[in-house]
């Protein structure tokens, strides 16, 4: 079957069971400031899953355009793609796992046709500490409709608990989630022993593909770190379009689906280079077009290539496109054309998109002929270097990316040692913040690691307050060790734990958004112009330093501060940490104290 044919069959199935057809949301989220793409169906629905009253009503149906930006190192395989429509029914304290779970078997394999022995199906194996037990009325519906048991597996809180945020040690107070019965199809390509030693539904080698994930969703996170019930019991069904549309085709390859027929068949044209000739051409193949795709869609919401935010994703998106396709051989301008397919194929289901056709045209191309003019200019630079490669250089004064750089000079047998530049690019960012942390020593117990990421938390923490108290909120004081982060603050109420749970939403959301930090000096009355937060009752120089977290001019947050601060708030996330509240209390009249920890 085509996308088209899929869409239009999962929409009338489930509207012909009294669900209201929604929109597709925008892939960027509307009147939200803290998240960067929708990449869920059920985003744009969390107040009401929470328990607000939906206008349409309690059943719910559509095809949501998502982005996942945190899968665009897995692009490449048969299955993986950045961009792509979740087709979701919801139940809004309505119909929950009795009703739902034949449906889908009913649509996938009625409508669909898929073969019943092709299709596992996996439930929740039970979790000790939260005191939720094992799934067996999901794996119960499974059997009745006649699915034999060994097609039906248990996984833990890692495989079958859905929340935005992961399992349920990961979600931040506030959030919703619960547990799932995800559905697999089995494609029967040979196990790959490389992932292990026999292969299972949640095997990554690529034979089972999950299609589908029924999520009961009936669980909110409290600020003590208990899980409290919502209250009404809800589904969120997810099911990923294309890799339906693969399954009907019994082709595992997600490339081959009709939207990237014509598209495809550019780029072999292009390059003379035929799809599926060797592993690594395919893979090429894959990224240009999973990246021009998702490109096409985000123009046509309104974004153009920056050096931030959205902008900043797609510019990534669209150059890597561009080295991608210089690899193929394509040295001529090719990303408008090919989006130009996307355009056509998508435009009755997305009529939006075909009306940007011309703007994603001129963006494209606008990026495209920037790029590859650096590309050019690079390459010159490289040839005047002879055998002497200056990689670093390269990089910092052109731009060149230093990956292409080892390839280029691989052309010409010289190996790279590439660990040595990395090292050179570390050490130069290391002395930028040597330097600084020398000009202002102030403020912290130390420098380590950990002060300075919890100093950087603590400008998130301050922005995040007055977002959720209100603009009086100012700082009155702070004290930041390598273990946690105090800060004293002027607000005349208790917080309540619903304001301290989105508070830690937005700290994290910053944090995974990977914003860069930066330090500008320039005249006081210019930061104060800028609105640049400072401590109450602090003298300052004439001439200031101030760190913006994001860039200056669009900052989330900009406050007078010496340093040092790390360089990207993504630091803060790493090893899985996210920014946790221990405790709010009274510090003095009309302030407040808050003490947060990075865990
Ligand atoms: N929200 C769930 C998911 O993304 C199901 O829709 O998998």
């Amino acid at each position: 079957m085509t996308l088209g044919e899929v869409r239009a069959a999962y929409i009338a199935f489930f509207k012909e069971r009294g669900h209201t057809v929604l929109p597709s949301a925008p892939i960027i989220p509307e009147g939200d400031a803290t998240t960067l793409f929708t990449s869920s169906g059920m985003q744009p629905l969390v107040p009401y899953l929470m328990g607000k009253e939906h206008p349409e009503g309690v059943r719910l149906v559509n095809a949501q355009t998502c982005f996942r930006a945190g899968d665009v190192e897995e692009v490449g395989d048969n299955r993986h793609t950045t961009f792509f429509e979740m087709l979701g029914n919801w139940s809004l304290g309505d119909y929950f796992k009795h009703e739902q779970l034949p449906w889908v078997y009913e649509f996938l394999t009625k409508e669909l046709g898929l073969p019943k022995d092709q299709l596992h199906f996996s439930c929740f194996a039970g979790h000790d500490t939260l005191g939720i037990g094992k799934d067996t009325e999901a794996a119960d519906i499974w059997r009745s409709l006649g699915v034999s048991d060994d097609h039906i597996h248990f996984y833990d809180a890692k495989k079958n608990w859905w929340s935005r945020a992961g399992t349920p040690e990961e979600m931040p107070a506030g959030e919703i989630g619960g547990t799932d019965s995800e559905i697999f199809f089995d494609f029967g390509t040979p196990h790959d022993p490389a992932f292990g030693p026999t292969c299972h539904p949640n095997c990554d080698c690529g034979r089972f593909i999950e299609i589908g994930n029924s999520v009961f969703i009936q669980y909110i996170k409290n600020a003590d770190g208990s899980f409290g019930e919502l209250p009404k019991k809800n589904v969120d069904f997810g099911g990923g379009l294309e890799r339906m549309v693969a399954a009907t085709r019994g082709d595992v390859d997600m490339f081959r689906i009709d939207v990237f027929d014509a598209p495809r068949a550019l780029l072999e044209a292009r390059s003379g280079v035929a799809y599926g000739a060797d592993a690594n051409t395919t893979r090429v193949f894959r990224i240009i077009l999973d990246h021009i795709r998702s490109a096409t869609f985000m123009i046509a919401a309104g974004v153009v290539p920056g050096n931030r935010e959205q902008g900043y994703v797609l510019r990534r998106l669209i150059r890597r496109a561009i080295r991608e396709a210089d690899t193929l051989g394509i040295k001529d301008a090719v990303l408008a054309d090919a989006a130009a397919s996307f355009t056509e194929v998508y435009g009755d289901a997305y009529p939006f998109v075909h009306a940007a056709a011309g703007k994603i045209a001129e963006e494209l191309t606008k990026e495209e002929q920037k790029f590859r003019k650096t590309l050019v200019q690079g390459l010159k630079e490289l040839e005047k270097m002879g055998d002497a490669i200056d990689a670093f250089t390269l990089l910092t004064t052109y731009g060149f990316p230093i990956e292409l750089t080892e390839e280029i000079a691989r052309e010409r047998g010289i190996m790279l040692s590439m660990d040595a530049v990395r090292a050179q690019i570390e050490a130069h960012k290391a002395g930028s913040r040597a330097g600084a942390e020398q000009k202002f020593a102030g403020g912290l117990a130390d420098h380590s690691e950990q002060t300075v990421a919890y100093h950087t938390a603590h400008h998130l923490l301050l922005k995040a307050l007055q977002l959720v108290l209100g603009s009086e909120v100012h700082q009155r004081g702070s004290n930041i060790t390598a273990e946690r982060l105090r800060i004293d603050f002027s607000y005349g109420a208790k917080v309540t734990p619903e304001q301290l749970a989105e508070v830690e939403r937005i700290v994290n959301e910053k944090i995974d958004e990977g914003l860069p930090v930066v330090r500008t000096v320039l005249p006081r009355a210019e930061a104060e112009q800028l609105g640049a937060e400072h401590e109450f009752g602090a003298t300052y120089p004439d001439t200031v330093s101030v760190y913006s977290v994001g860039e200056l001019g669009s900052a989330f947050s900009l406050e007078f501060c010496g340093g040092p601060h790390v360089e990207n708030t993504r630091v803060l996330g790493e090893g899985g940490k996210r920014f946790k509240i221990l405790k709010e209390e009274a510090s003095s009249a009309g302030v407040r104290r808050i003490k947060a920890v990075l865990q």
